[in-house]
């Protein structure tokens, strides 16, 4: 049997471990936590994060094999393996504010792991760290006085929030990066060996340390300029009458190319692509590589362009003021399925329409307490509202900015009905069918497609 023990009960420890536990039963897993109302929630029916697939496998693993606690001490004494997943978020303050990783917590589990080990361990880098953390890490653990030697392994987390337990269950590949010395691949295969008990060999990949740490920054970074090159392309659209969703189908369809990650969008949101390629921009700076650094910001400060021309089209569309109008933003959360806020480029609009003195609701089927949370600096200047025909009432435009299924499934004609005239949509996921709004009387804009609008009021159709 061995021992593993998580650090850090958030969303990528709780997600990997219970998978962990339903396919190692042998093994035992502990996630531990500083904050003890996170390990509670753990503990009980109300998980502390909403995952697909995930109550059903925590019912299954938790108190057999896999455990909840908040005392860190004790059970890093007894693991064998300790994979380390606390958050690692942009600095804040001082050098590299606003780019680099801010690693106190990191720092200070490491130290956690020194002074509380009476044996050799293997450390595994979980969370996202900038290259070369596992050295210092390394440095840290081994100057330990006590005659312990701690191996440490970088195996990044590539889930994708709403999928993470299928991620997880069926990954596309495993990546594990250890020292190329003799303990260094001895530990690199214990970590393998794990993994294969559900995933296929050839789907586990092992490099050295630094390819590990920079290939997690270097996917979601590559994941995010797919998105920000097709957006780029939308404005050109917008301005050509060629129609983004023709263009992404026409160059999806090379095999090089690939289809996926080429939907255009009002941009990209979520804790990790902004974080990461920062993070990357941070690190080719301090290698002295200024003109790297500038090529992937670039990504970022195309994401931002393209959240303000959304903000800014829908003032110029609604004849260059939206002062005192009332506007229902459909969706809070950064993506579908998830409640999640963070970064979400519905908040983005949000704050630029209210800079416009527009009068917003917004509505989201699940992410409405983290927006209200996110946004709470505005005071009472936001409505929020769950029912989105109530949000939609007097309207004089809606602005579709979550791909929530649900918001396809609506009944616009009664919308339609409720809104002031005219009726504006904005349509930042392209979820919609264009034509058939356009038909009940809305003016329709979507991003990277010709704007279906009517040069008279109100329901009469302008060829
Ligand atoms: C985090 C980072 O955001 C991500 O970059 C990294 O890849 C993995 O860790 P996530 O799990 O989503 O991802 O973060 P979060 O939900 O904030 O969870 C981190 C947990 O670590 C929190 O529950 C926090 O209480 C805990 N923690 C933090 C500790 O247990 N000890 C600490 O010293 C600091
Ligand atoms: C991402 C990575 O996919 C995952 O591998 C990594 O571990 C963490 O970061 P996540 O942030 O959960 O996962 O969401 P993802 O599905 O990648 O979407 C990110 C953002 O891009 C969302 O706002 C989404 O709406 C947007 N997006 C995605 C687009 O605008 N267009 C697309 O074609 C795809």
């Amino acid at each position: 049997m061995t021992n593993i023990l998580c650090i850090g009960a958030g969303y990528v420890g709780g997600s990997t471990m219970p998978v962990f536990a339903s396919h190692c039963p042998e093994d035992r897993f502990v996630i531990v936590d500083i904050n003890p109302a996170r390990i509670a929630a753990w503990q009980s029916d109300q998980l502390p994060i909403y995952e697909p697939g995930l109550e059903e496998i925590v019912q299954q693993t938790r108190g057999k094999n896999l455990f909840f606690s908040t005392e860190v001490n004790r059970h890093i004494a007894e693991a064998d393996i300790i994979f380390v997943s606390v958050n690692t978020p942009t600095k804040t303050f001082g050098h590299g504010a606003g780019r680099a990783a801010d690693l106190q917590f990191w720092e200070k589990t490491a130290r956690q792991i020194v002074e509380n080990s009476t044996s050799s361990k293997i450390v595994v880098e979980k969370s996202t760290l900038p290259v070369r953390t596992a050295e210092a890490m390394e440095r840290i653990l081994n100057s330990n006085g006590k005659g312990l030697f701690f191996d440490v392994l970088s195996n990044p987390e590539f889930l994708a929030e709403g999928t993470a337990i299928r991620d997880m269950q069926n990954p596309d590949r495993v990546l594990v990066g250890g020292r190329e010395t003799p303990s260094g691949r001895k530990a690199v295969e214990k970590l393998v060996e794990l993994y294969a008990r559900w995933v296929p060999r050839e789907r586990i990949i092992t490099t050295n340390l630094w390819s590990s740490e920079l290939s997690k920054l270097v996917a979601n970074a590559f994941l995010a300029q797919r998105i920000s090159s097709i957006n780029s392309i939308s404005a050109v659209c917008e301005k050509t009458e060629a129609d983004v969703s023709e263009v992404a189908n026409a160059i999806g369809r090379d095999a090089r190319i690939g289809s996926r990650f080429l939907q255009a969008s009002v941009g990209f949101g979520g804790s990790c692509f902004k974080k990461d390629i920062l993070n990357l921009v941070y690190l080719c700076e301090h290698y002295g590589l200024p003109e790297v650094a500038r090529y992937w910001e670039q990504v970022v400060l195309m994401n931002e362009y393209q959240e303000a021309r959304f903000a800014s089209n829908m003032v110029a569309s609604m004849f260059n003021t939206v002062a005192g109008k009332r506007i229902a933003l459909f969706g809070a959360a950064f993506k579908a399925h998830t409640s999640d806020t963070r970064e979400s480029p519905a908040l983005a609009v949000c704050r630029a329409l209210l800079e416009e003195r527009a009068e917003i609701v917004i509505t989201d089927p699940y992410a409405l307490d983290n927006a209200c949370e996110d946004l709470k600096d505005l005071g009472g200047r936001i409505t929020y509202e769950i029912d989105p025909y109530a949000a939609a009432k007097n309207a004089h435009a809606i602005a579709i900015l979550t791909e929530w299924p649900q918001y396809a499934q609506l009944d616009y004609e009664r919308i339609y009905q409720s809104m002031t005239k005219p009726a504006f949509l904005f349509d930042g996921r392209n979820l919609l069918n264009h034509k058939k709004l356009y038909e009940l009387g809305f003016n329709v804009y979507a991003i990277g497609k010709p704007a279906l609008t009517r040069l008279v009021n109100q329901g009469i159709v302008a060829a």
